[in-house]
């Protein structure tokens, strides 16, 4: 994650002014925030999930927690799909929407996050044996762009507030896979996804918010709502974010 490095030199937090960090602290601090290798990544101590879990209507239920724990190879190659597809999307959403500045840089930013996940899961799929398998697309996403409005600028503003759902149900089904799984490494590295994940959750709804003319609460509870249905009803094919297995 290169959060920190956004800042300005200058920044008044920076612990490189404050004299805090040596040259070799900030060599190694970089490649813990790039590193592909998953073991060289520092977990964050704590990520607050009271706004991920204000935001979503309903909690993951135990009996996908289970589902998933028995079908890990699964979960991570769909998992492997989700981020290459969050990348995807954003890269579309850059392309469509040139006007916004603010949209351009986060989800610049956004893309190089999820491409740097998209490695590490691949990492992940090696170290464990796996081969590549082709998952066919859950209902979850297509699910929720069923209702997405046809004209602009509502079209993308639906399209970020499903964005900000996407974002915000893996950081709260990452923190529930990370306190059950009986893999430490698997874990820590869920861990060290809630913080950039909490963060897209937060970019996808402030660029919603800042883009629309109109306040978006309305089509947030619309959403919160399907998204739950998606989520808390039955679903026949297990996947990284499918329903309750049926
Ligand atoms: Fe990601
Ligand atoms: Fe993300």
């Amino acid at each position: 994650m290169n959060e920190e490095n956004m800042k300005p030199i200058n920044s008044s937090d920076n612990a490189l002014n404050d004299g805090l960090m040596n040259d070799s602290d900030i060599v190694k601090d970089s490649i813990e925030k790039d590193s592909v290798d998953i073991t060289q990544l520092r977990t964050p101590i704590k990520v607050d999930l009271s706004p991920i879990y204000n935001f979503l209507g309903a909690r993951t239920t135990q009996a996908w927690v289970d589902a998933a724990i028995n079908n890990l190879p699964l979960i991570i190659q769909d998992h492997a799909n989700c981020e290459k597809k969050a990348a995807g999307t954003a890269m579309n959403l850059i392309f469509r929407y040139e006007f916004s500045y603010d949209l351009q840089c986060k989800l610049a930013q956004l893309i190089r996050e999820e491409m740097l996940h998209y490695e590490q899961v691949l990492g992940i799929m090696n170290d464990r044996g796996l081969e590549w398998k082709y998952l066919s697309a859950g209902r979850y996403a297509k699910g929720m762009l069923k209702h997405k409005r046809t004209y602009e600028p509502a079209a993308m503003v639906d399209v970020l507030i499903i964005g900000a759902f996407i974002e915000a149900r893996s950081c709260e089904r990452f923190a529930s896979l990370a306190e059950v799984i009986n893999d430490e490494r698997l874990a820590k590295y869920y861990r060290y996804l809630l913080k950039s994940e909490s963060r897209h959750f937060e970019d996808y709804l402030a660029l919603a918010q800042s883009l629309s003319e109109d306040n978006i609460d309305e089509r947030v509870s619309f959403f919160k709502e399907v998204e739950s249905e998606l989520i808390s009803s039955p679903d026949a094919e297990l996947r990284f974010h499918s329903g309750t297995p049926a």
